[in-house]
């Protein structure tokens, strides 16, 4: 049996960065910061997600406006089909869900804009559902953890490190182990200088064993 869940999840506790969609299960909230943060560094997507709330506390609010205003309140991240997915999905939310967001993880990912990583993000942020995330950040993580060279960006790859989230997933606590894969890959296993020093997994590791963690993850496309 792998410890870890339980290593990265105590060291999340300890190490956290605290973000305002982080003390809320509000889907529409959640939801919202994940399409902000898809494209956009925490940053410089925290003020936008504020204004987002400030403008548009309810998906309703967010239906109920114009394209205009919501790409107002957009402009400077970049990637605006974001921002016209977002309207779209709150009117598909108020329109075919009666303005309750849904909560099983195939009406979620029926909203436009929300794809497996984003729908897994809502589903176990917001409602604990067993549903790893696998980001850039996990596929980081977790090639170095298996000292795994499956190319990332191959259906090959994307199923194996599928799985091996699928095996490690602490269900009974999966709103902070993904939280915490994402945020060991943000903070500890990043790409270019890991704190393989400060890891809680140092010690079991397989490429920083066999010294490979600059090296990985790898993709067959350059
Ligand atoms: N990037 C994408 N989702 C995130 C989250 N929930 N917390 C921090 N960074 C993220």
């Amino acid at each position: 049996m792998s410890d870890f869940g339980r290593q990265i999840i105590d060291w999340y506790k300890e190490n956290k960065r605290v973000l305002p969609w982080r003390s809320t299960q509000e889907p529409y909230r959640i939801w919202l910061s994940e399409i902000i943060l898809q494209q956009t560094r925490v940053a410089q997507g925290l003020s936008y997600y504020e204004r987002f709330v400030k403008e548009f506390p309810q998906v309703e609010d967010l239906a109920n406006a114009s394209e205009q205003e919501v790409l107002k309140l957009w402009q400077g991240l970049g990637y605006y089909s974001r921002a016209r997915n977002l309207h779209f999905a709150a009117k598909q939310v108020v329109e075919d869900f009666g303005g309750v967001f849904p909560r099983d993880y195939k009406s979620i990912k029926s909203l436009k804009g929300v794809g497996d990583y984003t729908a897994a993000a809502i589903a176990s942020f917001a409602f604990h559902l067993p549903h790893p995330v696998v980001d850039g950040n996990v596929y980081r993580l977790l090639s170095r953890y298996f000292n795994d060279d499956t190319p990332i960006d191959t259906t090959q790859g994307k199923k194996q490190f599928q799985a091996y989230a699928d095996e490690l997933m602490l269900t009974d606590e999966i709103a902070d182990f993904n939280q915490a894969m994402m945020e060991m890959g943000a903070i500890v296993c990043t790409p270019k200088n890991p704190s393989c020093e400060t890891c809680p997994l140092q010690n079991s590791c397989s490429a920083l064993k066999e010294g490979s963690q600059l090296e990985l993850p790898i993709k067959a496309k350059k």
